[in-house]
């Protein structure tokens, strides 16, 4: 589970920041609309991760996540791993594609590649991978290339106490897809012995697509919460009216 900070509830209106412009009409026919909003999302993906003030975002080259932990227990790895900070890096290239944008019915569908993506820091470990007992701690990183992200979410619109209508984001779900690799470094493992941990590197090395798949719902969940920052960042401090054309 990240625990990321919370978005503050807007104090007041922003505007729709200048490189999420020119606005999308809300009354494109959905075709249109989708691909309105991916094109102004591929525009602004990589400002909107070099942070926001206006919009509380934080920087994200790289993201720094206090406590990150994904917990696996399945029968071929039952792992609690720990990161004291996380490192995110990677998003500021991130891609959306295949993006379907509802406005009758409030639903946003779309996939996002991110061409490399790390996760990076001091961990700590325990548990076992196969049968083998695998704790220790050390710097780590986890890097996957052309990490393929499947988002879907609601988007309800809510009249905020200032009287402008907003977007909530709900229903939220978000899978792992795909990837076309895995390099992991973990130092440090099986308190340090470098023969054991040099084994343990290579053996997941050559399994990442194994572990692609038992951790993918962890990852996804990392992920996923990261762009709900993102995505809360701006609806919940920009209007809708601000956010769309008529
Ligand atoms: C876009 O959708 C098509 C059809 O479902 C799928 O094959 C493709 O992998 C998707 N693209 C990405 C980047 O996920
Ligand atoms: C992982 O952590 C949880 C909660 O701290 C604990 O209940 C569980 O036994 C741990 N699993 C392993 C494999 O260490
Ligand atoms: C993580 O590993 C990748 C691939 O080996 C490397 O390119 C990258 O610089 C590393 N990043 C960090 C933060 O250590």
């Amino acid at each position: 589970m990240l625990v990321l900070a919370c978005v503050a509830a807007a104090a007041h209106a922003a505007k729709l920041p200048s490189y999420l412009t020119p606005r999308c009409s809300r009354s494109l026919p959905t075709p249109a609309l989708s691909a309105c909003c991916e094109k102004l999302a591929n525009q602004g993906v990589s400002s909107l991760a070099y942070g926001d003030k206006k919009l509380r975002i934080p920087s994200m080259r790289p993201l720094i996540v206090p406590h990150m932990s994904l917990s696996q227990g399945t029968q071929q790895i039952g792992l609690n791993l720990t990161w004291e900070p996380a490192e995110i890096w990677g998003l500021e290239d991130s891609r959306l594609y295949n993006m379907t944008m509802d406005w009758q019915n409030k639903k946003a569908v779309f996939d996002v590649v991110i061409p490399r993506f790390t996760l990076a820091g001091h961990y700590k470990s325990s548990g076992r991978v196969l049968l083998l007992p695998v704790n220790g701690e050390g710097p780590s990183n986890m890097t996957v290339y052309n990490l393929r992200v499947h988002y879907s979410y609601d988007w309800p619109i809510k009249k905020n106490p200032d009287g402008k209508e907003y977007v909530t984001i709900t229903n939220s779900a978000i899978s792992i897809s795909g990837a076309d690799g895995m390099k992991l470094d973990f130092q440090g493992m099986f308190n340090g012995d470098p023969l054991l941990g040099n084994q343990m590197n290579a053996f997941l090395n050559e399994n990442w697509r194994e572990l692609i798949r038992e951790m993918g719902p962890g990852m996804a969940e990392a992920t996923g919460q990261v762009t709900l920052l993102v995505m809360q960042g701006l609806t919940s401090h920009v209007p809708v009216s601000e956010m769309f054309d008529p």
